[in-house]
C-alpha cells in the first residue's frame, strides 16, 4: 500500500477517504513536522506549480496552502478574490479550471457554489483540492481537525466530542462528522440554537455511516467532552439576513463557561476565524488547542501535496 493510494488523488469529498488513507496522512504530517522543526524540509516540490483559486475569502487555508507549497520547494499561482479575475470580464468557471490546468500541476479551489471544486476535478486533468464549496465540503479542515486531535490525546478513537454553533450552514461540521465516522469516537454530540441544526442530509448520511449523535444543552455537552469544538455562524450563507440577526451572539464560549462545566483535560478547537462565539479570555487557558490547530495546518498540507504529488523524499 505505501503512500501510493494518495498518488495523484482528488480531494474534494471526506467520503472519498478511508481511515487508513488518513492514517497515512498523519503519518506523513508527522515526517514533514519533523523536518520543518530540523530546519531541513526536502525540496520534494522543486519544479511543481500549484495554483491556488480562491473565489472565496480566506486567510488559513489558502496561505497554509502557500507555505506549505513553497516549504517543498515549489512555486504558487493563483488569486485570492472572483474580482481579479476574467470571471469579472464574464469569463465562465469552467474556462478559468481550464486555464489554470495548463498552468500548474495541482489546485486548490475554494468556491462558495456547492460542486464547484467537483465540477473543477471533472475538468482539469490535473489533481484538484476542495478547500471549501458553499456549505458543503471541506475535506482538508477535517483532516486538520483529527490531526490536532491525535496530536493533542495521541488518538482520535474513544472520545467524547461536543460540536457547537453553526451545525446547518458550517462545512468544516459537515466534513468532520464524515471524518469522524472512520473511526470510533466515544460520543458524538450536538450543541445549536434551533434554527442551525444539522441538514438532514447531513445527518442521515453519518448516521448511515454509523455515527450515532447525541443533542444535547450546551453545559451537558461541556460537562462531558474531551473535544469541544466551536464554529462561527456563517452569516455569509444565510438567504436572509434577518434570520441572521436572530441568531446572532446565541451562543458564546467563555472562560467562566468552560471553568464552570467543562474538563480540566478538555480542550477547544476552532476552524477559525471567530467572531463573537469564542471569547478573547479562552485563549490564555489550558483548553485553548485552536491555534495549535491552526499552524498544524502547514505540515498537513505539506503531507497533502507531497502524498499526491509524489515527492520523492516522502
Ligand atoms: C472555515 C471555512 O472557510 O469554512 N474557515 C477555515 O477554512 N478555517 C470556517 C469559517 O469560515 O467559519
Amino acid at each position: 500500500m505505501g503512500i501510493l493510494p494518495w498518488r495523484s488523488r482528488d480531494v474534494i469529498d471526506p467520503r472519498d477517504f478511508t481511515r487508513e488513507d488518513l492514517e497515512i496522512l498523519f503519518e506523513e504530517a508527522d515526517k514533514m513536522r519533523r523536518q520543518l522543526s530540523s530546519g531541513r524540509v526536502a525540496r520534494t516540490l522543486e519544479g511543481k506549480i500549484i495554483a491556488t483559486a480562491f473565489f472565496e475569502p480566506s486567510t488559513r487555508t489558502r496561505l497554509s496552502f502557500e507555505a506549505a507549497a513553497k516549504r517543498l520547494g515549489a512555486d504558487v499561482i493563483g488569486f485570492s478574490a472572483e474580482e481579479a479575475t476574467s470571471v469579472a470580464k464574464g469569463e465562465s468557471f469552467v474556462d478559468t479550471i481550464r486555464m489554470l490546468d495548463g498552468y500548474a500541476d495541482l489546485i486548490v479551489i475554494r468556491h462558495k457554489y456547492e460542486g464547484a471544486a467537483a465540477l473543477a476535478a471533472e475538468v482539469a486533468r490535473v489533481p484538484v483540492i476542495n478547500g471549501g464549496d458553499g456549505s458543503q465540503h471541506h475535506p482538508t479542515q477535517a483532516m486538520l481537525d483529527l490531526y490536532t486531535v491525535r496530536e493533542l490525546f495521541g488518538s482520535v478513537d474513544g472520545l467524547n466530542y461536543l460540536i457547537v454553533g453553526d451545525l446547518k450552514y458550517a462545512r468544516t461540521v459537515a466534513s468532520l462528522l464524515r471524518a469522524l465516522s472512520l473511526f470510533k469516537p466515544a460520543s458524538v454530540m450536538l450543541s445549536a440554537p434551533p434554527q442551525l441544526q444539522l441538514r438532514d442530509e447531513v445527518r442521515r448520511d453519518v448516521e448511515s455511516r454509523g455515527l450515532r449523535l447525541e443533542y444535547v444543552k450546551l453545559e451537558e455537552g461541556l460537562s462531558r467532552a474531551d473535544v469541544i469544538y466551536v464554529t462561527r455562524i456563517q452569516r455569509e450563507r444565510f438567504p436572509d439576513p434577518q434570520e441572521y440577526e436572530k441568531v446572532r451572539g446565541s451562543y458564546r464560549i467563555t472562560r467562566r463557561l468552560l471553568e464552570a462545566y467543562a474538563k480540566g483535560s478538555a480542550k477547544v478547537l476552532h476552524p477559525l476565524p471567530r467572531v463573537d462565539e469564542l471569547a478573547a479570555d479562552v485563549d490564555s487557558t489550558s483548553y485553548q488547542a485552536y491555534f495549535l490547530q491552526a499552524s498544524l495546518g502547514v505540515p498537513l498540507r505539506m503531507a497533502l501535496l507531497n502524498l499526491i504529488l509524489g515527492g520523492e523524499a516522502s
